[in-house]
């Protein structure tokens, strides 16, 4: 007998299959018909157009980039003009303008918004995980989702809450469907939160997973090994204590972890409480 030939799925049936593989954001304004003939010439695309960046705050840097419409800029070039940037902020304020209008990373163009910090700039102990993932992306801050509800519950473990820490991530763009950060990426964003990490100048600074303690911390060592070890984290102008712990979203797919996250938690308790 004949087979009949499937029906085609319905749209409602696509998009369920693309939120199953992943696919939970668009990155353009026009879909790409990537089975089309390719020597046919695509259309030509409109330029997006970006608000100028502040005057005040790019004139004072020699190597700052121009406002563009897609980060095609040599990743060299965007790391050395990060760096040039990061250091004229005087002020997290002044930082966290600088990023809004930061072209250097392509991220920038695919996120919904900033993720900048969450908490308090004048707290004594300071949390950097990795990147905004899809809520944080939503809420503009960091770990509010899943993992965020965890990393309260650590930070409570050591009688403290979001009042009494300081959040942030070493990249402030949520990368697509929570892909991880290229190695470019991850050195474009770093002179940012490493100029965030002095300015708020913390006594404890403790590194939430992998990602974030081998690009602050220096190491190529898994978090294994770094876990609950002290390291001296120089800001520039001053040694502070840094600790590399478990990221939250590990211990929630790995709870037999937690034993060795409080351990580490405790550590910081102690030193917090010594130097207070
Ligand atoms: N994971 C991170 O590393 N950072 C967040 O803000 C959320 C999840």
């Amino acid at each position: 007998m004949p087979t009949m030939p499937e029906p085609a799925p319905t749209v409602q049936q696509l998009l369920a299959f693309y939120l199953e593989a992943g696919v939970d954001c668009a990155l353009g304004e026009e879909p790409i018909n990537r089975l089309a003939d390719p020597d046919a010439a695509p259309p030509p695309r409109e330029p997006v157009v970006r608000e100028a960046p502040p005057k005040t705050l790019f004139q004072t840097a020699p190597a700052a980039l121009p406002a563009r419409a897609d980060a095609t800029i040599a990743p060299e070039a965007a790391i050395g003009s990060a760096r040039e940037l990061a250091r004229t902020a005087p002020t997290l304020e002044a930082l966290r303008a600088l990023l809004e209008n930061f072209d250097g990373c392509a991220l920038r163009q695919t996120a919904t918004r900033l993720v900048f910090a969450d908490g308090n700039p004048q707290a004594r102990i300071m949390f950097v995980g990795e990147a905004p993932g899809r809520d944080e992306d939503i809420e503009g801050l960091p770990f509010v989702g899943r993992s965020g509800k965890l990393l309260d519950r650590m930070i409570a473990a050591i009688g403290l809450d979001r009042s009494k820490a300081y959040i942030a991530n070493v990249i402030p763009w949520r990368p697509p469907g929570n892909r991880t950060p290229t190695p470019q990426e991850t050195q474009i964003c770093l002179p940012f939160i490493q100029r965030q990490i002095e300015l708020v100048n913390p006594d404890v600074l403790v590194t939430l997973g992998n990602p974030s303690t081998q690009t602050l911390l220096q190491t190529r060592e898994g978090i294994m090994r770094t876990r609950g070890k002290w390291f001296d984290y120089d800001t520039g102008t001053r040694v502070i204590r840094a600790m590399a712990t478990f990221h939250p979203a590990y211990l929630l797919r790995s709870p037999s972890y937690k034993r060795m996250s409080w351990q580490d938690l405790r550590a910081i308790a102690k030193v917090l409480a010594q130097s207070s």
